[in-house]
Order: structure tokens, then C-alpha cells, then sequence
């Protein structure tokens, strides 16, 4: 069974750069596993913000990636490359991509992938990957939250704000999360939040000081940016983080400078896709040691908000682009 590899597959087009309605199924090779990669049968890729900016042209893809859209998948290891160790044929995997998810098959490095975890569906494991990797390399590896900390997820009901709060939780952080409604903030608050903040009506610096008896909170970990930016740098206490992975709400802002200064603060950010096989090599790596055995102890939860057929992408797309959904929205085979 495992050989009945077809030459091609249905894949999804962005047939130019434009609104959801771009996305088209295609047809295109099955790739040959190089050394070192696997190729795995997709079960289901996760679809993340990043797919709607390459969609829309806006996001340069890195040198000498396919132009199929996905950065996750899950599925099934239907083929190793030379030299591919750690899996085995048939074996339920996760893997993070540099793109080819929109797809039935994907080849990928083996240090790229991580068996599905204990008590995961195959369909849920396909919204893992970009995410953890996202927040295990900026929450724990470049601000380093501690134990005891006071961590603020902004997006907190994204997949990725899901993610921060339960890991952020499950490595003893006190955490706040916002979100823009009190359906996503209730959302934020069974995952874990210890407190949720709705920021059409609160205001997340008043929340953040008063829960930290005026103190400021320890690490933020946003995806807005903007006019966010000095509200942040203010609520951080003495020798603070902040870090960014997206910039929704605007790249450019005037913020007081001194206050980084003042209070020992760092400010940082980063992107994932473009990394090295090495680079990503290590944060799986880590994940795998730190992170997936916290499933088997009942820590961790997905968050599935709503599947669609592979050739319904689009739909997905414009799923996304409303903001209504809470988690991840999955494509499935
Ligand atoms: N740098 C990296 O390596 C990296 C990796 C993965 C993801 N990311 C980024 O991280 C962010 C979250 O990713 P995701 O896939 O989890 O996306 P997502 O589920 O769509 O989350 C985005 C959420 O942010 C909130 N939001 C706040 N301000 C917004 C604005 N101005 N425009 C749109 N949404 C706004 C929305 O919730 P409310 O209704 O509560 O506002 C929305 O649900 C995305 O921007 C993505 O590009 C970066």
C-alpha cells in the first residue's frame, strides 16, 4: 500500500496574487525525496496568516521554495530519502514546511518532523507545527520566560496566542491574554489564561499593572505592533521582554526610547520560514525534548476551530481573513 505513490497530485494555486478566490486546485509532481528528507502523504495542513500575505503577494518567498502555500502538515511517511533517519515507513508524522502543505504530498527534512503526539488526531496534528516552533523559538528560546514570571499574549485566541498561553502555563507562567471579543476572551481563559483582557474594552496596560500590584508584567509576546508599541514598552516591568512575530497593526510608531533604557528592557522579534534546515533542526529538537511529552500528561490541548476540504482553501482563506475563527483552521485530504 505504502508504494501506490501516484505520479502527480492535487495541488492549490495562488493562480496570481489576489483575494481568496486565487486559490485554485492544480496538478504538479510528486517530489523525490533528496537525502535526508521523508516524503509524507498528507493527512492535513494547518493554514496560517503568512499563507494569506503570500496569497496577496506580500510575503517574499525564500530562495528556491516551491510557490505552493503551507508551512505545516501532518500525515503519513509513505517514502524515505538517503540517509532519512528517525522514521519509519507508515509512521504518523508532523512537519514543519517551508511551503508544499496546500497539497497531498510533501518532502521535508527528517530533523524538520516530529511523530504525532500521544492522544493527537492525525487531522488536529496538521495545526502543530508552525505554531509551537513559532513560540517555543521566541517565547522560551530569545525572552526566555521563567517560572513565576507574569507573561501577556496579544491575539491571545489566534493559534498561535493559544499555543503561548498553554505552553507559557504549563512552564508555570502567570498569564494574561487579550482578544477582541468576550466569546475569544472566554476561549483564552479555558486554555488557561489566568486572566483575559478584551481590548475593545479594557485597556491591557491598567489590566497588566493592576494584576501586578503595579509592577508591570514580565515578557510580552505580541503580533500587533503599532500603536500597541508604547502602550507595551510602559506596562513592561524592570528588565521586561517584548518580542514580536507579526506587525498587524502597523511596522512604524514614535515610542519613548528611554524607557528601554530606563528599565533594562529588550526588544526583539523574529521569523521562522526563513530559517535553516539547522536552525529548525534545533528548535524541533527541543520541542520533542521539552515540549511533546507534556501531551501524554494531559497539558497540552488543540485547538481545531474548523476544517475544509483541500480544494475548498479558499474558503479557509476568507475563514481567516474575517478573524472570527478561535484556533487553527485546518485543510484536510
Ligand atoms: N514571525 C514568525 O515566525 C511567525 C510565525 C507564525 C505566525 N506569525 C504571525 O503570528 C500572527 C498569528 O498567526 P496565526 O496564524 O495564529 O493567525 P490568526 O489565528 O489569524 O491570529 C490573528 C489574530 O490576531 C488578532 N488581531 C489583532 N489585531 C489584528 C489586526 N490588526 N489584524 C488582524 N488580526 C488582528 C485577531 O484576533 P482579535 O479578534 O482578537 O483581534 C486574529 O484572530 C500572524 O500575524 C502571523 O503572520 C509569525
Amino acid at each position: 500500500m505504502l508504494a501506490n505513490i501516484p505520479a502527480t497530485q492535487t495541488v492549490i494555486e495562488i493562480t496570481r496574487p489576489g483575494g481568496p478566490e486565487v486559490l485554485v486546485p492544480g496538478s504538479r509532481p510528486v517530489p523525490e525525496p533528496k537525502a535526508g528528507e521523508i516524503l509524507i502523504r498528507i493527512a492535513a495542513a494547518g493554514i496560517n496568516r503568512a499563507d494569506c500575505l503570500q496569497r496577496m503577494g506580500r510575503y517574499p518567498m525564500p530562495p528556491g521554495a516551491s510557490d505552493i502555500p503551507g508551512l505545516e502538515c501532518s500525515g503519513t511517511v509513505v517514502r524515505l530519502g538517503e540517509g532519512a533517519t528517525g522514521f519509519e515507513l507508515g509512521d504518523s508524522v508532523c512537519a514543519l514546511l517551508v511551503a508544499d502543505g496546500y497539497g497531498e504530498y510533501a518532502a521535508v527534512p527528517a530533523v524538520q518532523c516530529l511523530k504525532v503526539p500521544q492522544g493527537v488526531s492525525l487531522v488536529d496534528a496538521g495545526g502543530l507545527m508552525e505554531t509551537y516552533c513559532t513560540v517555543w523559538t521566541n517565547v522560551f528560546d530569545r525572552i526566555h520566560l521563567k517560572a513565576g514570571e507574569v507573561f501577556l499574549q496579544q491575539g491571545g485566541s489566534s493559534g498561535i496566542g493559544i499555543t503561548a498561553i498553554q505552553l507559557a502555563k504549563a512552564f508555570g507562567a502567570k498569564v494574561l491574554a487579550t482578544a477582541g471579543s468576550e466569546e475569544k476572551c472566554q476561549a483564552c481563559r479555558d486554555y488557561g489564561a489566568d486572566v483575559a483582557i478584551n481590548y475593545k474594552t479594557e485597556d491591557f496596560v491598567t489590566v497588566g499593572k493592576a494584576f501586578t500590584n503595579g509592577r508591570g508584567v514580565d515578557a510580552i509576546f505580541d503580533m500587533v505592533g503599532g500603536d500597541y508599541i508604547p502602550r507595551e514598552l510602559d506596562l513592561l516591568a524592570r528588565e521586561g521582554r517584548l518580542c514580536f512575530v507579526a506587525l498587524m497593526g502597523g511596522t512604524k510608531v514614535t515610542a519613548d526610547f528611554g524607557m528601554i533604557q530606563r528599565k533594562h528592557l529588550t526588544v526583539t522579534g523574529s521569523t521562522l520560514r526563513s530559517r535553516s534546515v539547522a536552525e529548525k533542526a534545533s528548535i524541533v529538537a527541543a520541542l520533542k525534548e521539552k515540549v511533546w511529552p507534556l501531551w501524554a500528561h494531559g497539558k497540552l490541548r488543540t485547538c481545531t476551530y474548523k476544517t475544509f476540504p483541500l480544494a475548498e482553501a479558499s474558503k479557509a482563506h476568507a475563514l481567516m481573513e474575517s478573524s472570527q475563527h478561535i484556533g487553527k483552521i485546518i485543510l484536510v485530504n
